[in-house]
């Protein structure tokens, strides 16, 4: 076993969130400079393998089946790897787990953490996984931590490229022209699982409606790949917004969530909506220029926000 960094991308979903949980197409970006990091370094003298999660302040004893730590996230990568790929030494090592990537934000900091411990653990085995497999382990985590996640999380994080994802489809990568846009983090915290769920209650309740919203949201997911591509900024931030008013038809939305996307129209953003499950979490505006990104990156931040981010697409 060798010492190895690695690491996976934050992403955003910029247009199908909760309507790909039923079916229909999302589009997701990787945000390459935000990122979970997981180190392996071997220590020959520790009769036992150590995870050491800096941002939790946990430091425990690896114990297959334990299921009761602060650390299990990690503990069911390992187990995973292990069932899945290939057994790892049972001592003399520890694995250490950073993240830049806020919490329970719409982020995808778990996906981020599970893919950047399995790359992690491959390469100490000095070996490298296939996307593929990625994907497919990351997934299985995924289902661990948040019941019926629909994947695309997982998978554009696992690929790193900009994606058009449609449940159990193959994800599509897609080649964008080149985009700005500023993520506002609220700070509020959200349980994906539980926005789902509040989803999935009203759905029951009025199945034919939410179909009807969803497939309105599919159909902006398949015009926004197209716009992404040919580089039509009105039209993508128009379409930004009709995404937004859909998602307010959801409920998904929340007035800390509504004030940043006013802030960001405020200072200019033609475009801009909740990204991930809602009612918390993080917001997305489109920006005209990586100047008039930083702007409305300001003027989140005097409106609330606690974080701003400025990511390039191409
Ligand atoms: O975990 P989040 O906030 O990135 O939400 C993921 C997007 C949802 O569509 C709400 C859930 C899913 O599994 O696709």
């Amino acid at each position: 076993m060798i010492s190895s960094l690695s690491s996976a991308s934050a992403k955003i979903i910029l247009f199908g969130e909760h309507a790909v949980v039923y079916g229909q197409p999302a589009i997701a970006i990787p945000l390459m400079d935000i990122r979970a990091s997981a180190t392996i370094s071997v220590q020959n003298g520790l009769g036992f393998p150590v995870i050491e999660a800096k941002d939790i302040d946990t430091t425990v004893r690896y114990e297959k089946g334990n299921k009761d730590c602060a650390a299990r996230h990690f503990f069911n990568a390992i187990e995973l790897f292990e069932n899945m790929v290939t057994p790892v030494p049972s001592s003399g090592w520890r694995l250490t787990v950073t993240s830049k990537i806020p919490f329970s934000r719409g982020l995808g900091s778990s996906a981020a953490i599970s893919i950047a411990i399995l790359r992690a653990l491959a390469a100490s085995q000095k070996m490298e996984l296939s996307s593929q497999m990625l994907v497919d382990l990351s997934f299985e985590l995924e289902k661990l931590h948040h019941g019926t996640p629909s994947g695309i999380d997982n998978t554009v994080i696992s690929l790193e490229k900009p994606i058009s994802f449609r449940k159990e489809h193959p994800p599509e990568i897609i080649k964008p022209s080149e985009f700005f846009f500023v993520v506002g983090d609220t700070g509020i915290g959200k349980n994906t699982a539980d926005v789902v769920g509040f989803v999935a209650s009203n759905y029951k309740k009025n199945s034919a409606r939410f179909n009807g919203i969803f497939e309105e949201i599919g159909r902006i997911s398949l015009e926004g790949k197209a716009l992404l591509e040919k580089g039509d900024l009105k039209n993508l931030g128009q379409l930004m917004n009709k995404n937004q008013l859909l998602l307010k038809e959801l409920n998904v939305s929340s007035l800390e969530l509504d004030q940043l996307i006013s802030a960001a129209k405020n200072a200019g953003s033609i475009g801009a909506k909740l990204c991930g499950a809602g009612k918390g979490g993080c917001m997305v505006a489109l920006a005209g220029s990586k100047q008039q990104a930083e702007i409305i990156a300001k003027r989140l931040m005097d409106s609330g926000a606690v974080t701003t981010f400025v990511t390039r697409l191409k």
